[in-house]
């Protein structure tokens, strides 16, 4: 079969929303293996909300993309040829591969991590990867659910809600999803086993939660920020733990973006707020992984991937984290 190899690289930052424009594909040659590399030809590839900070140079615990790199982002794959022992080919791979078509490693310049043969490539890129280790940590090392405790997530239906909400869920605790429009609502309840899903596009989020939670929430999971942050500030139980994970909300906003206006509940309420960077976890992704696989394995934790086609429709998929197109994790599939 003849390989045709292709990279997306970032053209231009963007000017509020992604566009298409803000890429650019381009045909570079098969690349050739040096000593104690390994050609990986990349069957997935992830998008992630963070990338739109990494085009506006606003990701600040990450280096900025320049004008010019290829995209950066999340792959799996399979080793064609080898000559590194470690990573023999025909096994599957996992790593910051990019959005390129083929690559040559030799394993460390571009860290790859062998896919368990109990485990789906798209399960390594979502549950089993980034994704799985931000709901891992984020919910159990800092909002710390117990059982009969309340936890509300907010967008619940994409990738890591979805599994810090069932981490929650499997600790113990009652579960709530705030998830835009009806079929994510479903999902998290009938799909993923969630006590109540609250539709934020349809339904008043406000009484809802209150409605839901009337003795306010000791773990509020927070993906999106902006008015839904300052709901769950509203009513917090005390001593509650709000984990901030991120704040897609804000993302597309240019200039000053206001803050939570009900912060000071956090005094009332004896309450702790805390960021992270799950990056900072890597010595303890091991850890997170062998827990998760079991979960998986009794069936207690599900995944949902939403898959477009073709390597041109990386942009495509990027822009869906946006607007909701996604349920569970937003993948491409390509060379398949
Ligand atoms: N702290 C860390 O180390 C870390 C690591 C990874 C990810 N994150 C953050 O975690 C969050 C989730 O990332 P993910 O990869 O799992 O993405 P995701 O949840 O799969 O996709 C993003 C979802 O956000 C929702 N959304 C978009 N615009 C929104 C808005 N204005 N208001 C409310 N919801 C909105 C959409 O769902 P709806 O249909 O429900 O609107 C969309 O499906 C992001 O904020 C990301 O930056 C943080």
């Amino acid at each position: 079969m003849k390989r045709h190899n292709q990279h997306i690289l970032f053209s231009a930052r963007p000017q509020g929303e992604i566009e298409p424009a803000n890429f650019k594909v381009v045909d570079v040659p098969m690349p050739t293996l040096d000593t104690g590399e390994v050609l990986v030809e990349v069957r997935y590839l992830a998008v992630e909300p963070a990338m739109k900070g990494w085009m506006e140079a606003r990701a600040d615990y990450i280096a900025p993309l320049q004008i010019g790199d290829v995209m950066r982002g999340q792959g799996a794959g399979v080793v064609l040829k080898s000559d590194n022992p470690k990573f023999p080919a025909g096994i599957m791979v996992s790593g910051p591969l990019g959005w390129r078509r083929y690559v040559a490693t030799d394993g460390r310049s571009i860290p790859l991590r062998e896919i368990p043969q109990s485990a789906s490539l798209p399960a390594a890129l979502n549950v089993l990867g980034i994704t799985g280790m931000t709901a891992y940590f984020g919910m159990l090392d800092i909002g710390k659910p117990q059982a009969g405790s309340t936890v509300l997530v907010s967008g619940a239906g994409g990738a890591t809600g979805s599994v810090a909400g069932q981490l929650a869920r499997i600790a113990g605790a009652r579960v709530i999803g705030i998830a835009g429009g009806k079929e994510k609502c479903d999902w998290l309840v009938s799909g993923l086993g969630f006590d109540a899903a609250i539709d934020y596009k349809s339904e008043d989020t406000t009484q809802r939660v209150l409605e839901l939670c009337p003795d306010g929430l000791d773990v509020y999971f927070d993906n999106v920020g902006g008015d839904i942050l300052d709901v769950a500030l509203n009513n917090l139980a005390d001593r509650a733990r709000v984990v901030l994970c991120g704040g897609i909300s804000r993302y597309n906003v240019s200039g000053t973006v206001p803050g939570p206006v009900n912060y000071f509940n956090l005094v009332y309420r004896r309450a702790r707020m805390e960021g992270f960077i799950v990056l900072d976890y890597a010595k303890r992704f091991p850890e997170a992984i062998e827990v998760l696989l079991q979960h998986l394995d009794s069936g207690e934790l599900r995944h949902r991937e939403t898959v477009l086609h073709g390597f041109e429709q990386l942009p495509q998929a990027l822009m869906n984290l946006f607007s909701g197109g996604n349920i569970g994790k937003q993948l491409v599939a390509i060379n398949t």
